[in-house]
């Protein structure tokens, strides 16, 4: 198993390089890929733990000795938000850098699964697809949108609130990557019960969540350990898909059957082809689904601007 980090030497990138470092497994090759002439250095100083990890790191304009052979690539090169930024603020930069490296993915490791980490994902997973359907690459069930932070998130919110272990909760989380169209499903978790205020308001810190960390961090960046946790455990998860372990299942934001939006995250079936089945989003509460109503312009919007972005 071959997986490739591209924007490695950053703050998502280092702590998710360290996380799957010690977590996949033993025979598995980490390719690490940054701008950042340091990336090298960080895969020797990773080299140095004692796991049966080939660890290899690349700089530099050009990604493709880091992707050959890739099974899954991880993608989180980009700049990060600072306070008052919304994620669409970073539209600007990270569109191109994205476009640039699914191009290089598209000629390099074609089959690969491909995770984007890198923000407004609502908008650079379209920018992915149109990249890869040009490229006439584009298969839609290796391609996610990594919103795993935000089921880490609203599990960690929600046992606070309840008393609860927070590994022994899980949430599912729909929609997209940002503000209105990230909508937990707190109705269906198992076992737990909400007043309408706690629902509103832990709804509301879930979406907001990634500013609560970029205020706090008061300009040095957006959330990376978090983050780091997040996109390691999705991962893993595709490693395992791909390994054929059954029943491995993680919400992501991928191509949908286009009922509500194109691109749509939910609860999804992983196998050794990438997605293997959508899982129906199951019973929504009322609360749920206005706000499902309320999120599907945006999330149109964020996606159009994408589609654009190539096909302008
Ligand atoms: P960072 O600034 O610490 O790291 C970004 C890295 O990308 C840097 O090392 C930089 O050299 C590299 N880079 C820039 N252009 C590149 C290119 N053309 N090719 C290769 N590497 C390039 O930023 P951080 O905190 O790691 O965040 C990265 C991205 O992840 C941001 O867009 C951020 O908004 C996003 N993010 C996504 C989340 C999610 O839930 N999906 C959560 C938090 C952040």
């Amino acid at each position: 198993m071959k997986v490739a980090v591209l924007g490695a030497a950053g703050g998502i990138g280092q702590a998710l390089a360290l996380l799957l470092k010690t977590q996949l497994p033993s025979g598995s090759e980490l390719s690490l890929y940054d701008i950042a002439p340091v990336t090298p250095g960080v895969a020797v100083d990773l080299s140095h733990i004692p796991t049966a990890v080939v660890t290899k790191g690349f700089c530099g304009e050009d990604a493709s000795p880091a992707l050959e052979g890739a099974d899954i690539v991880l993608i989180s090169a980009g700049v990060a938000r600072k306070p008052g930024m919304d994620r669409s603020d970073l539209f600007n930069v990270n569109a191109g850098i994205v476009r640039n490296l699914v191009n290089q993915v598209a000629k390099t490791a074609p089959e690969a699964l491909i995770g984007i980490i890198t923000n407004p994902v609502n908008t650079t997973v379209a920018i992915a697809a149109e990249a890869l359907k040009k490229a006439g690459v584009y298969h839609p069930a290796k391609l996610f949108g990594v919103t795993t932070l935000d089921i880490i998130r609203s599990n960690t919110f929600v046992a606070e609130l309840k008393g609860l272990e927070p590994d022994s909760l899980e949430v599912p989380v729909i929609g997209g990557h940002s503000g209105v169209t990230i909508l937990p499903l707190l109705s269906q978790v198992k076992g737990v019960s909400f007043s309408e205020q706690e629902v509103t308001e832990l709804t509301r810190r879930i979406q907001n969540a990634g500013t609560e960390v970029v205020e706090a961090k008061a300009g040095g960046g957006s959330a990376t350990l978090s983050m780091g946790q997040a996109a390691a455990r999705f991962g893993l998860s595709l490693v395992r898909a791909l390994q054929g372990e059954a029943n491995v299942i993680e919400c992501a934001y991928v191509e949908s059957d286009g009922n509500l939006s194109r691109f749509f995250a939910q609860p999804l079936l992983l196998g050794r082809n990438g997605l293997e089945q959508r899982l129906p989003l199951g019973t929504l509460s009322e609360f749920e689904q206005q706000s499902l109503h309320n999120m599907l312009s945006v999330l149109k919007q964020d996606i159009e601007l994408g589609v654009n972005f190539i096909n302008q």
